[in-house]
């Protein structure tokens, strides 16, 4: 498992009228990616950007860019993702009967492949998926919004994904998505998350650029406690 902590920010907290602003603000002190929420109405009741958004994002991104793709039968859409850019994608377990076929297309086309798992999806369900995944988003927030509270059950779901992986032999790196802040960033890198999602936490602070480099220290003494 990785010592090193990522935090990739996520922009739906940002200012969605100067994206770029938002971008350039966390690239500044080490963003490590950038992630962006792409929301259908369907399986989140939220609608955000597609796209024709990422690729003018991905014009002025210097790191990576990952979408998280909220929507229903991403197996029709996921092209227009790949075309548009993105360096990784996550699809959630929940969206489609033909999970490894979307990895492994995602993978063909050079770009980074994960699993997202909502808080009430067994972790078991990621059992024969694991190998084929890049890395896996485990929610720490029933998905659709940003600002919403930790729930402290990621704690124990990411020690059975931990588990599993080991179980299966697999690595894929390990992100944790929703409600993360400097107060709860330790405890979930003590349990095995690697890349940290943070938007509210950070793009809501006065200063996003000291919250992001407060979050990584927080973070970075996950590492530390556990051994
Ligand atoms: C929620 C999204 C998360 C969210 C994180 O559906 O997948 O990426 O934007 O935002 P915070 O950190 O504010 O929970
Ligand atoms: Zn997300």
């Amino acid at each position: 498992m990785s010592d090193a902590v990522k935090i990739s920010p996520s922009i739906l907290s940002a200012d969605f009228g100067d994206l770029s602003r938002a971008v350039y603000v966390v690239e500044e002190v080490g963003a490590d990616s950038i992630h962006v929420d792409v929301m259908d109405g369907h399986f989140v009741s939220n609608l955000t950007i597609g796209p024709p958004v990422i690729r003018s994002l991905k014009r002025s991104c210097t790191v990576p860019l990952h979408a998280h793709l909220m929507v229903d039968n991403p197996d029709d859409s996921l092209d227009w993702y790949l075309d548009a850019g993105v360096d990784g994608v996550t699809v959630h377990v929940e969206t489609t009967r033909h999970l490894n076929r979307a990895l492994a297309h995602a993978k063909e086309s050079g770009v980074k492949a994960g699993v997202s798992l909502n808080p009430s999806t067994p972790i078991a369900a990621l059992r024969d998926v694991l190998a084929d995944a890049d890395h896996v988003l485990l929610m720490s927030v029933n998905p659709g919004f940003g600002g919403q509270s930790f729930l402290r059950s990621a704690l124990r779901r990411l020690d059975e994904l931990v588990a599993l992986a080991r179980e299966m032999g697999a690595s894929p790196t390990i992100e944790i998505d929703g409600g993360i802040t400097a107060a709860n960033a330790p405890d979930v890198v003590r349990e095995g998350a690697r890349v940290l999602i943070a938007g509210n936490a950070v793009f809501a602070a006065d200063d996003p650029g000291a919250a992001l480099r407060e979050l990584r220290a927080a973070a970075e003494t996950g590492l530390t406690a556990r051994d």
